[in-house]
């Protein structure tokens, strides 16, 4: 049976890991938080004492860390680093900064690729992230960029972040984000960038579930739905 993509890419805030959660839960596809495995390497560099900027060294750690992805239920996943639990962990501002950077090295990028093209399973997948119609599924039957104002994206990841118990100021979210954004548009390999076929939405004034129904009436149209 053939495995039917569906990508997701855009901006931190932009609404993805919502919406894709959800796309993934109707459709009864796997999910992939391709934003995990950065986040992870981060996680684990910093760990390790690896200089963030060294490309060779974290390479090498990409190529080899110990990461699982405890399958329960779809949006509730438990992720693991050498066995630990961190799925709070990976969760916090500074190691999303921290994935950002990691992410420029075109060798971490290609040594993170099979991994995630391993999450391809039938029925399905939803492909969450920055490159997933681009590079990692360019064959993929759906592409969606999601996209959102600067100050929308800031505020949602604001209250995601206190949700999560950090607490930050809009303001201080609002410079980390624009400047993670910003070094992922302006990366030499994999920059954020809507693949040629990618139908856009821009959900600065919609609802996550108003940005859920959107997908599922294009997921019918395109007849996704068993
Ligand atoms: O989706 P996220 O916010 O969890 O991602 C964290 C960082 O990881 C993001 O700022 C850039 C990087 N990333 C990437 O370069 N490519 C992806 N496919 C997913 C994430």
């Amino acid at each position: 049976m053939s495995v039917r993509i569906i990508t997701l890419d855009g901006p931190s805030g932009a609404g993805k890991g919502t919406a894709g959660i959800g796309l993934a839960k109707k459709l009864n596809y796997y999910y992939l938080d391709s934003g995990a495995l950065y986040r992870l390497l981060a996680l684990a560099a910093q760990r390790h004492k690896v200089d963030l900027d060294n490309q060779s060294a974290v390479t090498t750690l990409a190529a080899h860390f110990d990461i699982d992805f405890k399958n329960t239920a779809i949006g509730a996943m438990q992720v693991l680093l050498e066995g630990e639990d961190v799925t709070r962990e990976i969760r916090m501002e500074h190691v999303a900064s921290a994935a950002s950077r990691v992410a420029m090295h075109a060798g971490v990028r290609s040594a993170l690729v099979d991994r995630q093209r391993l999450f391809a399973k039938s029925p399905g997948l939803v492909a969450d992230g920055r490159d997933m119609g681009t590079v990692i599924f360019p064959d993929a039957e759906l592409k969606i960029y999601l996209t959102a104002s600067s100050e929308v994206r800031a505020s949602r990841r604001h209250k995601q972040l206190l949700e999560k118990g950090e607490n930050v100021s809009l303001h201080a979210v609002r410079i980390q984000v624009d400047e993670r954004d910003e070094r992922d548009r302006s990366r030499k390999s994999s920059p954020l960038r809507p693949a040629a076929s990618a139908i856009q939405i821009d959900t600065s004034a919609m609802s996550a579930e108003e940005v859920l129904n959107k997908l599922l009436e294009i997921a019918v149209i395109r007849g996704l739905f068993h």
